[in-house]
């Protein structure tokens, strides 16, 4: 197995300990976007957007860890996130400036990776990596993030 894939199957295993603690979900979902920033050296802003179930057509920033961003509502089809949203699958911008519908949070981001979370198959949320670096995103990481978001999704 190469050095990240077991960086990550150890992160699992750290994501599935938080999932079952005694936390409240707000503290859980924090606590494993701060695991992921402070362990993977490209993953530079960390954070959740959940549906919003007033709105069903609309993404509300969750729990996050990284610089402030102003884009705390997303309507679904808008930028990297609503995109995702919209056609329920994952995205991955290996060069954001390549990108037209894109929602600018720092001009230090150069790439971008957006999970789709679904429960009963509807989508509820998305997992969100922002990184200072270009192409830094592999199919392990796609594969991982999936997988982190499987496991969160009851937390939504
Ligand atoms: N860049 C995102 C907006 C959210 S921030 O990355 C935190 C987008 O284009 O949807």
């Amino acid at each position: 197995m190469t050095d990240k894939g077991e960086l990550f199957e150890f992160l699992m295993k750290r994501v599935g300990e938080i999932v079952s603690n005694r936390d409240s979900e707000e503290n859980k979902l924090k606590a494993i976007c701060k695991m992921l920033k402070d362990n993977i050296s490209y993953y530079d802003w960390v954070g959740f957007y959940i549906v919003d179930k007033k709105r069903q057509d609309e993404l509300l920033l969750g729990p996050f860890v990284g610089q402030p961003t102003q884009h705390v509502r997303i309507p679904f089809g808008k930028g990297i996130c609503g995109q995702a949203a919209k056609l329920r699958k994952t995205f991955v911008v290996q060069d954001i400036s390549k990108e037209t519908n894109y929602l600018s949070c720092s001009t230090k981001v150069k790439s971008e990776i957006v999970v789709p979370i679904f429960k009963n198959e509807a989508i509820v949320g998305e997992l969100d990596i922002d990184s200072h670096c270009l192409s830094p995103f592999t199919e392990e990481d796609e594969q991982f993030l999936r997988k982190v978001s499987a496991m969160v999704s009851g937390l939504l």
